[in-house]
């Protein structure tokens, strides 16, 4: 399905993303939504941090899309954390359902697979090699949250972070289960990520590009900065709503 895309200048986008998700949670307080951590989204958690009312996600629970296996609570990379840091400890959501990777990781990813049933909510973001949470490329529209091996640039990006751990593998919640959605948020910032998304959007439906099996959902929604956005060579091709104009 045609995504809305919404283009917003890069110093708006934050507060336009957060205000859309406060619209979200006004309108249906208990929420059930997943999220994503690395980069693009520390200023949209910064943002819903500083202005939501007290009481807003009182009623939300927030589900961790994907985290690396095996790190420490206090290594940067640690997703679980670094969400409880970035967002979760200052909104504080009644539920907050992380990978709980003792024992058995099939078993924790069969659990997490479980908390993931049902999200009213999924919110992702985009890989430079197209992943969508740890969905890397060879993953297909029917893969299952399950434990991976991180595609190189994964553990690339995993050292950006700040990790001492250099993760191989990691747990993330399956694209099917994020097709499951009722509704899809795909977070997509700066010049780096313009041609993935272009493939992703514009490109052939491919295991290459797991991201473009999100062109499966029946109610998903793009949300770009102008550089992201900036290769979208048949922009007018989509149903726009736009921040701003994108030549
Ligand atoms: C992280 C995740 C990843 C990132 C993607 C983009 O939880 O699921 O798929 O969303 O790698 O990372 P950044 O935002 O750091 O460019």
């Amino acid at each position: 399905m045609t995504p809305t895309l919404e283009v917003h200048p890069a110093a708006a986008w934050a507060d336009a993303v957060a205000a859309a998700l406060t619209d979200r949670l006004r309108a249906w307080p208990r929420l059930r939504l997943c999220l994503p951590t690395g980069e693009t989204p520390v200023s949209l958690y910064a943002a819903l941090s500083a202005s939501a009312d007290a009481g807003l996600w009182s009623q939300a629970t927030v589900v961790l899309l994907d985290d690396y296996v095996g790190l420490s609570a206090d290594d940067p990379a640690a997703g679980g954390p670094r969400l409880r840091r970035e967002i979760v400890d200052h909104v504080r959501p009644a539920v907050f359902i992380e990978i709980d990777q003792s024992g058995d990781l099939a078993a924790a990813a069969r659990r997490h697979d479980e908390a993931a049933r049902g999200l009213d909510l999924a919110i992702v973001g985009l890989g430079l090699n197209g992943h969508i949470g740890f969905n890397e490329p060879g993953s297909t529209a029917d893969s299952a949250t399950r434990v991976v091996d991180l595609h190189p640039r994964s553990r690339e990006a995993a050292e950006g972070y700040g990790t001492e751990g250099a993760p191989e593998r990691g747990i993330t919640i399956g694209l099917a289960r994020l097709l499951d959605a009722r509704e899809l948020w795909l977070l997509v910032t700066g010049v780096p990520k313009a041609e993935i998304l272009r493939a992703a959007l514009e490109g052939p439906e491919t295991p290459d590009v797991p991201a473009s099996y999100l062109r499966r959902h029946p109610s998903w929604r793009v949300m770009a900065d102008d550089a992201a956005a900036s290769l979208l060579g048949r922009a007018d091709r989509w149903m726009t709503h736009r921040g701003d104009t994108v030549s």
